[in-house]
C-alpha cells in the first residue's frame, strides 16, 4: 500500500497582469515539481491583494490571468487543487477565529507590516494590512498541510502560523496540523536587471521580465541589463552581481546547474552572452505566454477549472472550520 502523499499549500497574490521570472524561477517552478511528490493546494490570494490600494477594475482580470499562468507553467488541475481564495468564505471565517487568539503585540512585531506601513504612512495603512498574516495563517491551517513552500521573506508569517496552530490546539484541543516552512531551493534569487543588488519586483518594470512580455521586450530588457565595466563573463556574485544574475537566469531557463552554466559561458563577451540569455528566456517564456493566451481565450474552460478547484478546496476547508467552531464551543445551526 502506498503511503498518503504529504500535503503542501502555498499562495500567490494576483497583483499584476503577469507574473515575472522572479516569481517563476524563484518559487513557481518548485510548485510545479512538488506535484510529483505531494498533494498540492495552490491558492490565488485575491483577498490579500485588498490590503493595499487596489484597482477594482483590474483585480478580476488579474485573478484570471494569474490562474491561467499557473496552469500555463505546468500546474496540473488533475493533480493539484488550484483555487481562488475569495471563493471560499472559510478563509475569512477562520481568519476571524485566529485573530481572536493573536496578541496585539504579537501582530505588531511582524516586520513586513512594519515595513509596508512605514511606506504607506500610518494613516493610510489599513487594519487589513495589519491582520494580513492572520489571514495567511488561515489560508494555511484550513488545509492541514505539513509543508508550506515560501520565500525567505515569509518566514516570520510561517512562525506566527505555527504559534497560532499550537495555541489553538493546546487551548481547545487538536484541530490543526503544525506546518513546516519549506524554503525555496534552486536558482531562487532573481535580481532586478537594472539594480542587481535588489530582488526582481513588479514595481520595476524595466528591471523585471514578465511572463506576458513579447519576445522583443524580453530581448530589449536583457540587452539593457546593468552589468559592469569588464569585458569577459565570469561568475562572481559579490563583485559582478549583474553578470552573476544573468548566469542564474540562463541556468534557470535551461534547467541547468548554475556551476555548469557558469563554466559554459566564462570568457564570453558581454554582447554574445546577453544574446544567449535572451534567446534562452524567449524559448522558455514564449510557450507559457501562448498557453496563457489560449487559456484566457476559452473562458468557459477556465471557469470550469476555477469552479472545480473551489469545490475540491471547500471539501477540506469546510471540515476544518466545522471542527474549529465546535472546539470553540459555538452553537451549531439547528438542521
Ligand atoms: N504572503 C504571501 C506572499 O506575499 C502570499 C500568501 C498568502 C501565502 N497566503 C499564503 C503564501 C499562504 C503561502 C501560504 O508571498
Amino acid at each position: 500500500m502506498s503511503a498518503r502523499k504529504e500535503r503542501v499549500l502555498s499562495g500567490i497574490q494576483p497583483t499584476m497582469d503577469s507574473f515575472h521570472i522572479g516569481n517563476w524561477f524563484g518559487a513557481l517552478t518548485q510548485w510545479v515539481s512538488l506535484q510529483q511528490t505531494h498533494d498540492c493546494f495552490y491558492c490565488v490570494v485575491d483577498l490579500h491583494a485588498l490590503t493595499v490600494n487596489h484597482d477594482p477594475t483590474k483585480i478580476k482580470a488579474r485573478t484570471l490571468a494569474s490562474f491561467a499562468q499557473l496552469l500555463a507553467i505546468g500546474i496540473d488541475t488533475s493533480k493539484s487543487t488550484v483555487f481562488v481564495q475569495s471563493h471560499l468564505a472559510e478563509h475569512s471565517q477562520l481568519a476571524w477565529v485566529l485573530s481572536c487568539i493573536t496578541g496585539y503585540g504579537e501582530a505588531s512585531r511582524m516586520t513586513q507590516f512594519k515595513d509596508k506601513s512605514q511606506k504607506e504612512g500610518a494613516d493610510r495603512s489599513t487594519v487589513g494590512l495589519f491582520t494580513y498574516p492572520i489571514l495567511q495563517a488561515a489560508d494555511i491551517l484550513l488545509y492541514q498541510p505539513t509543508k508550506v513552500p515560501v520565500g525567505d521573506d515569509q518566514r516570520q508569517h510561517l512562525e506566527l502560523t505555527r504559534d497560532l496552530a499550537q495555541r489553538f490546539n493546546s487551548t481547545y484541543g487538536e484541530t490543526f496540523t503544525i506546518p513546516d516552512t519549506m524554503t525555496v531551493v534552486g536558482n531562487s534569487r532573481v535580481l532586478d536587471l537594472q539594480d542587481p543588488t535588489s530582488k526582481m519586483s513588479k514595481s520595476s518594470p524595466v528591471g523585471a521580465v514578465f511572463l506576458m512580455d513579447t519576445n522583443e521586450q524580453i530581448v530589449k530588457k536583457i540587452k539593457s541589463a546593468v552589468t559592469d565595466s569588464d569585458r569577459a563573463v565570469s561568475f562572481d556574485p559579490a563583485t559582478k552581481p549583474g553578470i552573476a544574475n544573468l548566469i542564474g537566469l540562463l541556468a534557470a531557463a535551461t534547467d541547468t546547474q548554475i556551476e555548469a552554466t557558469a563554466d559554459q559561458v566564462t570568457g564570453k563577451g558581454y554582447g554574445e552572452f546577453k544574446q544567449q540569455v535572451a534567446d534562452a528566456l524567449v524559448a522558455r517564456i514564449e510557450p507559457v505566454r501562448n498557453a496563457t493566451e489560449s487559456l484566457l481565450k476559452d473562458p468557459a474552460h477556465l471557469q470550469e477549472q476555477i469552479k472545480t478547484g473551489a469545490e475540491k478546496a471547500r471539501e477540506v476547508a469546510s471540515q476544518t472550520v466545522a471542527t474549529a467552531y465546535s472546539r470553540l464551543g459555538l452553537l451549531t445551526e439547528p438542521s
